[in-house]
This record gives C-alpha cells, structure tokens and sequence, in this order.
C-alpha cells in the first residue's frame, strides 16, 4: 500500500495524527500483562508484544533507517523478530513462531516503541515528502494492527479455561429487536469502483474502473445472532445441501456447529465469549466470527446469496464511513443491534462473493512497500465496511479487507444480497 495521492496534511497534524495513532495502540495493550501480551494462541494470530514492536519496526525501516541521515537501529536483532512478511528486507523469524520471543519483555518492547516515537518526531522536520507519505501509511498500517490486535487477544483469552475479561460490557443494555430485513434495490449497468477522492487509500483499492452490475437487492441490514440462532435449529450446520464443497469438508473435519466462541450456557442457550468475557448472546445484535463458507450456507438457506463487493461499494457509497459502531478508544468492544436505517459501517465486517484479486490497470509499487498488498491476491475474498474493532477514520467504501475462507477470529458477519 501506497497512497494513491500525497498526503497534503500539514506536517503538524501528520505529526499529531502519529502520536495520536501510537497512543492508542499502547492503551489498547494497557491492561495485559507480560504473559498475555507473549503468548501466540494459533499461527494467524499474533501475540500483542509482537504487534507492538512489529509497528515500531515499520517507522524504523521504512521511515528513520531509509529517510534520516545516520540513524543507528535501536537493536540490530529486531529486524529479524519483527519483520512479518517482507522478502526486500531479508531473513525473519518464522510467523508461527513468535509466542518463542518471551524476551525481550513487554517492557523492553515498550521502551523501543518509546524510542522510536521520539525519533520519528524529532526528525519530523527534515523529512522529505516521500518520507512523510510513508508516516502517512505507518498510522494505517499501525490502525490494521489495533484491530488485530484486539482480535488476536480475544482468541487468545478464549483459549484460556478462565475465559477471562479485559472489559466490563454494557450488561444492563435492553434488547431491542431490529425490525424484519428489509431489501434495498441497488443500481444496474456500469458504476464506478474504486478510491475516488483526494486522500489515502491502499494501493489495492484502485484503479478506479467500472464494473456491470445486474439487477439486484441488497439487504438494508447484517444478519442478527437470533436469525443464526434460527439457522442452528433449522439443521443449518447438518445440511450439505447449503455449503460449499470446501465448506462441508471444513464443517466436517473441525466439527463446526455455530459461530467461533459461541457456546451452550446450562440453560441450553447460545453464549458467546468476548472481550468482556462469556454472556447470553444478544438476539438483536449482528451475528459476529462466522467464515465465508458459514457465511454463503446462511445465504443459500435464507434463499439468498452474498452481495459482490461492487452491489456493496455502490450501495455503501450513501452512507458515512466515519458513522456506526467503529474504534474509538480501548474500552468495551462489541457489534450492537441497529438503531434504525440503513447502516454500512461498522459492527461487523461483511462478506462478500468477490475474490481479492487486482482491478483492472493494478500495479504494486516499487520497493518493499509493493509487498503489502498485492502478493496477497490468492485464495481469498473481499470484506467490507469495517468493524466494532476498526478505528474510526479507517475504513471507507473502497476498503478491501480480505481472509480465507474458513478463517473468522476477525469481526466477521452477513449481508444478504439475491437477484431481481
Ligand atoms: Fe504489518
């Protein structure tokens, strides 16, 4: 990811904005403990030390070790350690194996995220442009991992037979039932797809270029926990007739029966875990933590089918990218139950049907930067609109997010979309 336009923001709001963006991350992992924050609960998921240093790294390499004159790495091991995926920068420690790293400590991590802020700033000044756009891409590289950081502390604390909470939730919040889905008719013919307006976006959110779209509904809201609830009973889960080949298969090896974290309380109803530990599902809130392949037998139940990321951007264009339920500051974090009309953003990142693969014109940029996006373009599909775990200010229409198929620790939900 590049942005696709300078960054015209003054270099004291840039300035500002990376402060801003490192507070958050460090409050976020505010109430973990060194044990928390080091242990690695699966291969997709990183431990929360690894994310803090590894965005420390980013502004190191890319930004004071490429753009400052006689800068001096803060250790000469951490590249090694905190280098994820990026074959320009040499040899790295194998993914699976970073809950390995117990030293350096949390705190050791923490003065190198200390360190770095200070160098970033005081450089501030000199930095060129291109040097600037790279601080630019930093803070939206650091916002990606707040939300997996987030995530990948709740799969961790999942694992753990405590099931412990990091957050009081809203328990005394009532149910409000949304209203029956409702069917938005969507456009026809040639739109328009892709970033469209001054300001940043990843490289893989363009070109710009059109795309047909046939006649269509898409649904005015996410499919709820009550609805799933209603799948579950129906024989959804025991139905080959709904799923995917893949999905069956999936279904079948790992032994899949409700959304990740979902669990029988002993009066017989659904719970679910999250961050502020394991309560009754709420039936009115967006149903969270299913995959695509739960996600496309849900559709085929429902006697529907996933929206394509062009039915979703052109309908999302309407809305605000900075309303709904988004990260605003480390505190509780949850989808909650529509409060009227049609809603977009947040809550819950939506499926679609579309596989992440390049627009048409697509070209990585040089350097290891043209490493973040495009090399990813295989096997997997496009997710819109952001979460209740993606900070405010990040996402918009033309955001790809992008998983595996069978992958859902992230914030992931439904939204129907059928054929006129
Ligand atoms: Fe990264």
């Amino acid at each position: 990811m590049r942005p696709q336009s300078t960054i015209a923001s003054p270099a004291s709001a840039l300035a500002a904005r990376f402060s801003d963006v490192r507070h958050l991350t460090e409050a976020l992992a505010a109430p973990l403990s060194d044990a928390d924050a080091t242990v690695q609960s699966m291969d997709d998921a990183s431990p929360a030390k690894w994310h803090l240093a590894h965005t420390s790294w980013f502004f190191e390499t890319f930004v004071l070790r490429d753009h400052v004159p006689e800068y001096r790495l803060y250790d000469a091991r951490y590249p090694f350690l905190f280098n994820s995926y990026y074959e320009a920068e040499g040899r790295r420690h194998a993914r699976g194996r970073r809950g390995m790293i117990t030293r350096p400590s949390l705190d050791e991590v923490l003065n190198y995220r200390a360190a770095i802020n200070g160098a970033v700033l005081a450089a501030f000044e000199i930095l060129p442009d291109a040097a600037r756009d790279l601080v630019a891409l930093g803070c939206h590289h650091e916002e990606q991992h707040q939300e997996l950081l987030l995530t990948d502390i709740l799969h961790l604390l999942s694992e753990n037979p405590c099931e412990p909470a990091i957050w009081q939730g809203d328990r005394k919040r009532p149910v409000q039932m949304p209203g029956p889905l409702g069917w938005i008719e969507g456009r026809e013919g040639l739109v328009e797809i892709g970033h469209d307006v001054d300001g940043f976006a990843f490289d893989c959110e363009g070109p710009r270029h059109r795309a047909l779209l046939h006649p269509h509904a898409i649904a005015d809201r996410t499919v709820t926990n009550g609805e799933w609830a209603a799948f579950i009973d129906d024989g959804g889960y025991r139905d080959a007739r709904h799923w995917l080949s893949d999905g069956w298969a999936w279904v079948q090896a790992e032994g899949i029966d409700a959304p990740l974290y979902w669990a029988r309380g002993d009066d017989g109803g659904w719970t679910r875990f999250g961050l502020d530990g394991r309560r009754a599902i709420d039936p009115a809130a967006p149903v969270t933590h299913v995959s695509l392949f739960e996600a496309d037998a849900y559709a085929s139940w429902a006697g529907a089918r996933l929206p394509t990321e062009f039915e979703w951007e052109s309908a999302a264009r309407a809305g605000d990218p900075r309303e709904g339920n988004l990260l605003d500051c480390a505190g509780p974090v949850e989808p909650r139950p529509s409060t009227g009309g049609p809603a977009w953003f947040g809550d819950v990142w939506e499926w679609t049907g579309s596989a992440y693969r390049p627009y048409p014109g697509f070209a990585a940029c040089e350097g290891a930067v043209g490493e973040y996006n495009g090399k990813f373009m295989s096997g997997q599909f496009v997710l819109k609109g952001g979460s209740c775990a993606t900070p405010r200010g990040h996402v918009r229409a033309s955001y790809r997010n992008f998983f595996y198929p069978h992958q859902r620790w992230q914030f992931t939900g439904v939204r129907l979309a059928k054929d006129l």
